[in-house]
């Protein structure tokens, strides 16, 4: 896997996933038509990977603008990296094809490039989507299920150690909530800090004439992670796709290092008595 010399990340099947990409989830207060407006200003800024899913709502929008986007030609749909994922509702086997029918029909394409298993939280040894061993752990050698993970990833919760051990696995870490994520209150908890207030990185961003969210998501980039930032806001899209314009120092990298809390802003507290709970884990 290529993670250093290209904008994209070459997965183990071939396939170029761009190194960033356009978060389209927005909390519930926000029209869906957002997610059409903005996803077509990414596009024009440069965005060439989305993530979306079934549960965020909003694949009829966002299919929408990349297909509109496809039409006046600005670009073509192999030039697109779409992500959509499979809600826990739908994890039995025979759920999972309709289930999948029904993004590729809102979205109205003929493909996707990625499917993601959100929120894997219920599965048990037994089932059969995803094979796991005894412990609840996914067995990586018996299906090709390996090619790319999303977790929580930013400079409070670095995943150094999930890092390494997806780098010795080939497997692509894609990092969400890279920056610091929307603080809504439904699964943000208000009193968390703020990551991109944080005093490190504003004196890193002020010295490397930049901004604390592309210094966050630079850091990020240059450990080799894959990057999702959601904005809907023009110029905050435009300067997120800046972040290929520059380079941390060795220094700035470690001071960076230097501020990780293991601090998770997503901790799904409705489901911590599950057996499966993800987040006990050490990593
Ligand atoms: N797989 C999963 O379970 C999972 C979970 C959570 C998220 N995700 C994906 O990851 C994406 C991103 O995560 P997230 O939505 O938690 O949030 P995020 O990308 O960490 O943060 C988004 C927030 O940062 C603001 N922002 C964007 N660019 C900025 C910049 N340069 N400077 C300052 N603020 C900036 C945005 O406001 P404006 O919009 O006003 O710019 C928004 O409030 C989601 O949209 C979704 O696609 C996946």
């Amino acid at each position: 896997m290529d993670l250093k010399h290209s904008r994209s990340v070459k997965l183990n099947d071939g396939h170029l996933m761009p190194r960033l990409g356009f978060g389209t989830a927005a909390s519930g207060d926000v029209p869906k038509s957002k997610s059409y407006e903005f996803t077509k200003v990414a596009i024009d800024a440069g965005f060439r990977h989305f993530d979306s899913a079934f549960i965020y709502g909003n694949e009829e929008q966002v299919g929408e603008a990349i297909r509109e986007k496809i039409a006046d030609g600005t670009v073509k749909r192999e030039d697109v990296f779409y992500t959509t994922k499979l809600w826990a509702t739908h994890f039995r086997p025979e759920f999972v094809r309709p289930a999948l029918e029904k993004s590729l029909k809102k979205l109205q394409m003929d493909y996707v490039d990625l499917i993601i298993i959100h929120l894997p939280v219920p599965m048990k040894p037994g089932d059969e989507l995803i094979p796991m061993d005894d412990k609840g752990q996914f067995i990586l050698d018996t299906v090709d299920l390996r090619d790319t993970w999303e977790v929580e990833c930013h400079v409070y919760l670095n995943q150094s150690k999930l890092l390494e051990y997806c780098k010795s696995k080939d497997i692509a870490l894609v990092a969400y909530s890279a920056l610091g994520s929307q603080r809504d209150p439904s699964w943000v908890d208000q009193n968390s800090p703020v990551l991109l207030e944080d005093p490190v990185l504003k004196a890193i961003a002020k010295k490397r004439n930049r901004t604390p969210g592309q210094v966050a998501l630079r850091y990020l980039l240059q450990r080799g992670v894959v990057v999702l930032a959601k904005s809907f806001n023009e110029k905050r899209i435009k300067e997120n796709m800046q972040i290929f314009e520059f380079e941390l120092t060795a220094e700035d990298m470690k001071d960076i290092d230097g501020i990780n809390k293991n601090l998770r802003y997503t901790t799904l507290q409705y489901a911590a008595n599950h057996p499966n709970y993800p987040f006990n884990e050490e990593y």
